[in-house]
């Protein structure tokens, strides 16, 4: 049978698309690390049309990968085997709101900051928040269970999720707990599908809850003066106030955002890390504890010095500083670990992956940042201008089995929040059991009999 025929018969001409700039652009994500390769662009407006695709790819074996905002870092929405991408970008409505519930349903290729904005003309807010909002979609957050810079009080997308509408790898559609908040009927399969990077079905809808919005948000960034300490400082202020964030870079990190995209230093001392809190400041007695806590800290030397917003305009210049790290490296090729442990194990974990980055990558600059208050780092490796870009994710690749070996002694994950993809899934063992692997193959197969589903990408099935 002829596909481009058989796809613009299903969906209609106008919504299938193949020049060659379409096919580059929707056939990857931000990985540079895969050629895009796709045969064409397909571009549902409902859950029937999703239906009606992977039923016809069911009887072609044609392999679909879904494509959200291609805001991953993991290579999960890149196309470059001859596939189809489904692009949610025309299922793009809230279509329902609801007040009493505190919900919002909307369909997958609704933009996070779309609905960050009816939560807020409606005042309420959806938290889930990261430097991608105002381009990553619903549907790609859930499939990614997508995480960011509210974590430590807001938890991650799955937190959020009332119910989803999917359509299987069978071509089945599945209306899995309806928006309920109470639902003690088994398996709860909406559960199964957050996270599982389009492997098992697409979701095609979602339900998302809300919640009231945090008052008077102020930004604190601290001067910090050791890794201990950065730890000490979460604790201090964690134990006195509401965080809605906790947030750190190292102060060559800062050197790049301030010298690449001229944001100004907080302060004029330059410290070795610095942590960027975020709280309620809704009282004047919280702003006093605020204070206090900020004086404790630089009475036992764990921080050196510190700013603090007195406006909305203010704390998002000192957000910048942390929100604008990803995009101002990305001009330097990096090489990314998306790595963490529990909040406990940071200090010894953190130091040992730093000692051994830096005996081992001599001839590279090794950059940190990350969600410390949740137990997530980033490291990134900067490409030398000198070096062919293969050559240098080859070199930095080589260390992985030592920085992932250590991450699986300390019980921690190798993947954080960022996906696993087609970056990272040979390396999923690290913090998977072959038991859990094996089980996860199983349930693949049951919803995906043809690996058809971004084949490729997680497991190897
Ligand atoms: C971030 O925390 O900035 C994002 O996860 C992106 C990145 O790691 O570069
Ligand atoms: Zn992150």
């Amino acid at each position: 049978m002829k596909l481009l025929p058989k796809l613009t018969e299903l969906l209609g001409t106008e919504n299938i698309l193949t020049d060659s700039d379409s096919l580059k652009r929707y056939g990857c994500d931000w990985t540079k690390t895969h050629q895009p390769d796709p045969i064409a662009i397909a571009f549902p407006k409902t859950t029937e049309h999703v239906q009606a695709l992977v039923k016809f790819a069911n009887t072609q074996e044609l392999a679909l990968v879904p494509s959200g905002g291609r805001t991953g870092l993991s290579g999960g929405a890149v196309a470059a085997n001859k596939e189809v991408v489904v692009a949610f970008d025309r299922m793009n409505k809230i279509i329902d709101f609801n007040a009493t519930d505190r919900s919002a349903t909307c369909q997958a290729g609704v933009i996070t900051q779309q609905l960050q904005q009816l939560a807020k003309d409606n005042h309420l807010y959806y938290p889930v928040n990261f430097a991608s909002s105002g381009s990553s979609q619903i549907g790609g957050n859930i499939a990614t269970n997508a995480g960011g810079i509210k974590v430590v009080r807001y938890g991650l997308t799955r937190n959020w999720v009332l119910g989803l509408k999917v359509v299987t790898g069978n071509g089945e559609i599945l209306d899995l707990n309806k928006g309920l908040v109470k639902n003690a009927t088994g398996y709860d399969l909406r559960h199964l599908f957050i996270g599982s990077e389009g492997t098992l079905g697409f979701i095609t809808e979602a339900t998302m809850r809300l919640t009231k919005p945090p008052k008077n948000l102020t930004v604190m960034v601290l001067g910090i003066s050791n890794i201990d300490a950065l730890m000490k400082v979460f604790e201090a202020f964690q134990n006195t106030l509401d965080l809605t964030a906790f947030e750190c870079f190292s102060d060559r990190t800062l050197h790049y955002v301030h010298t690449d995209k001229g944001i100004p230093l907080p302060f004029d001392t330059r410290t070795p890390y610095y942590a960027l809190l975020e709280f309620e400041n809704d009282s004047e007695q919280r702003e006093k504890e605020a204070f206090k806590t900020f004086d404790n800290c630089i009475q036992k030397e764990w921080v050196l010095d510190g700013a603090m917003s007195q406006s909305e305009s203010q704390a998002q210049s000192l957000w910048r500083l942390r929100e604008d790290i990803s995009e101002t490296l990305s001009a330097y090729t990096p090489y990314k670990n998306d790595l963490s442990v529990k909040i406990s194990v940071i200090p010894e974990y953190l130091e040992a992956v730093v000692q051994l980055i830096t005996e081992n990558y001599t001839e590279f600059e090794v950059l940190w940042y990350g969600h410390i208050g949740d137990g997530n780092i980033h490291l990134n490796i900067l490409k030398p201008e000198n070096m062919e870009a293969d050559e240098f994710f080859k070199q930095c690749k080589s260390l992985n089995p030592r920085i992932f070996q250590l991450t699986q002694t300390m019980n921690g994950s190798v993947s954080a929040e960022h996906g696993v993809g087609l970056l990272k899934r040979d390396d999923i063992s690290y913090s998977r059991s072959k038991e859990e692997i094996a089980i996860m193959k199983e349930l693949k197969s049951i919803f995906d009999p043809n690996g058809i589903m971004n084949p490729g990408k997680l497991i190897n099935a």
